[in-house]
């Protein structure tokens, strides 16, 4: 039988030297949820994504994947790729685009890294090949669609204006065919429109492609639109869970919101 967590991280606590990242954290994603992590600068958040993703490894504690497909598996120790094999997608808060490809070859390869011949029997175009390669076109041109950018498809990913950048991150990672998506702030630098925009996709993402999604955002308005439930982090620690109502409510979160009465207006991305 399949667990209805989709993670499920148990106490974990990763430290660099003196630094505690993550003070023994548990939360639970379930199976195609929008669960979104919220907290200060510096609270841990990036650390959790990093932990769920094989970039670092905690000392202490359990994090468990659990896929549709495959079951259960264990995180840590894993390396990145083998992490993203498994179907865990990720965006980065700092973009990380190929700059030098337009839209199309950008979402080319996230939707190649999940195929068996991958980039070296891509180059050297076996038969095989030409059949991934042309599903491959036809995937990532759907994703294109999908996330608005068809108008977009030749252009330089480098001139391309902010918020169609973090969109076409979205659309490449989910070309890997991910069960879940780990989002760290897309809607960082956005405008207000692009911020509207964003917040219509990635409730698509969950409804029409079934995908659980993690959020991190510091954008109040965005991430209580859209998530069915939070985790506040502070100084490593989950001090809150709750729907976005509950949140609110949590007297923690106000005081971790350095005092302010209303977290809606504590914090904009910085
Ligand atoms: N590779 C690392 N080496 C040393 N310390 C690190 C490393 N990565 C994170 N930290 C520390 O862990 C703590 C949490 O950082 P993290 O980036 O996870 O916070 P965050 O909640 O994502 O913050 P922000 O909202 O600013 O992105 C910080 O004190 C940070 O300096
Ligand atoms: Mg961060």
């Amino acid at each position: 039988m399949t667990s209805d967590l989709i993670f499920d991280v148990q106490n974990v606590t990763l430290r660099f030297g003196g630094v505690t990242s993550l003070s023994s954290v548990t939360l639970q994603h379930r199976r195609g949820e929008i669960l979104a992590v919220i907290g200060p600068n510096g609270a841990g958040k990036t650390s959790l994504f990093n932990s769920l993703t094989g970039v670092y490894q905690p000392q202490e504690g359990t994090i468990t994947f659990n896929s549709a497909s495959r079951g259960a598996t264990s995180i840590i120790g894993k390396m990145p790729h083998s992490v993203a094999r498994l179907g865990i997608a990720r965006t980065f808060q700092a973009s990380r685009l190929f700059n030098a490809l337009t839209t199309f070859e950008n979402i080319k390869v996230g939707v190649e890294s999940g195929q068996k011949t991958g980039p070296i029997g891509a180059m050297l175009k076996l038969p095989r090949t030409r059949h991934e390669e042309n599903a491959s076109d036809e995937r990532a041109l759907e994703l294109l669609e999908f996330v608005g950018l068809e108008h977009r498809l030749n252009t330089m990913a480098d001139s391309l204006p902010y918020g169609d950048r973090r969109r076409l991150e979205i659309a490449r990672a989910l070309g890997t065919n991910p069960e879940v998506l780990l989002l760290d702030e897309p809607a960082a630098g956005t405008n207000p429109a692009e911020k509207s925009e964003l917040t219509n996709l990635i409730r698509k993402i969950g409804r029409e492609f079934g995908i659980s999604v993690l959020l991190i955002e510091h954008d109040m308005r965005l991430v209580m639109a859209l998530a069915e439930r939070l985790y506040v982090l502070n100084f490593g620690s989950v001090i809150a869970e709750g729907t976005p109502d509950e949140i609110r409510a949590n007297p923690a979160v106000i005081d971790a919101y350095l005092g302010s009465t209303d977290p809606d207006t504590a914090k904009e991305s910085h």
